[in-house]
């Protein structure tokens, strides 16, 4: 395989002959030679070609080449004179592989708008902010399996269709084989492909702990479901979540997994991401290394949700949503605890019973659940997780009081009738950790192919 532009552009120039094959990015003709800058999404810098008028097709080919075409370049790699580039290459031929008329090619050398980009999002991974989102989610993806296979975790694939609706929030969108009359009759589900409902992923949790009850510590990570219709810049209806499951291990274990897992993978990011990081600072969010640093330099803050409550009302601040003990907290009062009170992420424990899920461990106090939230600056809500409620009959009695089915979920129940131990874990959402290190604002822009309500082109 020929050498990417990457690996060339650390290569010492020894005037040894290269080959690459990738876009141009911008050509210039100087009159007496042409500039052709290269890329093939290696990296975020292009390769400089030099071409000169002594290459046979240089009329008839290069000196019309445009933004978007595809070219192979054999030449000679040689230190360039040119500031901000240690190399470049000379060409002794260059071969047009794919044109693109720049009459009618969308992409052009000037920015274009996030929401133009989203509306072409089958060219939008050639530009230079979503060729790094790319590269980033890559490296972020790579460095989540390598952190829990150093921690002896096993992955386990849990499934996307499934009959169990984790959250209990009815957002599970329905899965079904039936049509048109057929769905009209009653029960029909009963007749359906799995003879009752089904549905896609909202959480890989619950069959996570089937496998964190058998292996001790493991770890699903793959797309998740909601029919969530919230238009928001931090919402989708698919999206990626990480979710570990830990036996024997309890809500301050699970924290600190937690905390260990931001710190580690924003350090791969800050290490093996230096140029996409330096894109982001410059043209999306000013103060994003700064944000990052601020990750590494102190243990994340922690406040229990009545002592955030409390910090929310004597703030003197006015807040859209009132702020009353047994609500659970907005956006806007995420975002003041950890951008304006704690300046760095931030822990909040110990919610009220009912406004968390049923398999929250319920705590000493009767009215509070062994739950936590990591929000982050400028997202919000990056992890939510808790220590699962392990004691059969105070689990039945959440169920009951959730108003589910407990035969339907005797699996789970079997797992406190035998061999119960404690155990905790969270999901972390992808895209979300993503908008946090790139400081991209809207989830859409995060993911290759977003799906929000009303829209899921290609
Ligand atoms: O807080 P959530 O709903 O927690 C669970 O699903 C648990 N079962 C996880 C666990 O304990 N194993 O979701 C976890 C995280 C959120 O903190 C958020 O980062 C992300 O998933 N998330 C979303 N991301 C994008 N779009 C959505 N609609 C999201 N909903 C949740
Ligand atoms: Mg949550």
């Amino acid at each position: 395989m020929l050498p990417r532009i990457k690996e060339l552009l650390h290569t010492a120039p020894a005037e040894q002959t290269v080959e690459v094959q990738g876009w141009v990015r911008t050509c210039r003709d100087s009159g007496s030679l042409c500039f052709i800058e290269v890329t093939d999404g290696s990296c975020l810098a292009g390769l400089q070609v030099v071409a000169e008028p002594n290459l046979t097709n240089y009329e008839s080919e290069v000196r019309r080449l445009s933004t978007g075409c595809a070219v192979r370049v054999c030449g000679r790699l040689t230190a360039s004179p040119a500031k901000g580039q240690a190399v470049e290459v000379r060409a002794e031929r260059l071969t047009v592989i794919g044109l693109a008329d720049p009459e009618i090619y969308p992409l052009q050398k000037k920015r274009h708008s996030v929401e133009f980009l989203r509306s072409i999002s089958h060219l939008r991974p050639r530009t230079n902010s979503f060729g790094a989102v790319a590269r980033i989610r890559s490296e972020l993806n790579f460095a989540i399996h390598r952190f829990f296979r150093e921690q002896g975790f096993v992955q386990v694939h849990t499934p996307i269709i499934t009959t169990s609706d984790c959250e209990g929030a009815g957002e599970m969108f329905t899965v079904t084989a039936l049509t048109g009359k057929q769905l009209r009759q009653p029960e029909p589900f009963q007749q359906d492909f799995f003879g009752r409902r089904a549905g896609l992923t909202v959480s890989g949790q619950l069959q996570a702990e089937i496998f964190a009850l058998s292996h001790g510590r493991v770890y699903t990570f793959g797309p998740t479901f909601r029919a969530e219709n919230s238009n928001t810049a931090r919402h989708l209806a698919e999206f990626w979540m990480l979710e570990p499951e830990m036996a024997f291990c309890d809500l301050a274990g699970d924290m600190a997994v937690a905390e260990a897992l931001i710190k580690d993978l924003v350090a791969v990011v800050q290490a093996n991401c230096a140029d996409e990081l330096e894109l982001f600072e410059r043209f999306v969010s000013k103060g994003l290394l700064q944000k990052l640093e601020a990750v590494q330099a102190q243990p994340f803050a922690r406040m229990s949700y009545t002592e955030a409550v409390e910090a929310l009302r004597t703030s003197g601040k006015q807040f859209e949503f009132p702020v009353q003990w047994g609500s659970d907290l907005q956006s806007e009062h995420e975002r003041f605890l950890c951008e304006e009170l704690a300046g760095r992420p931030l822990i909040v424990t110990d919610y009220p019973k009912q406004i968390k899920p049923f398999y929250m461990r319920l705590n000493d106090d009767d009215t509070t659940v062994a739950a936590m939230d990591i929000l982050v600056p400028g997202i919000g809500e990056l992890v939510g997780g808790s220590q699962r409620e392990e004691r059969l009959e105070l689990l039945e009695g959440r169920m009951r009081a959730a108003g589910l089915d407990l035969e339907e979920y005797s699996w789970y129940l079997d797992l406190r009738r035998f061999g119960s131990v404690p155990h905790a874990g969270f999901g972390l959402g992808f895209e979300r950790l993503v908008q946090f290190v790139t400081g991209i604002s809207n989830i859409r822009d995060v993911i290759p192919f977003p799906r929000t309500p009303g829209s899921a082109p290609c």
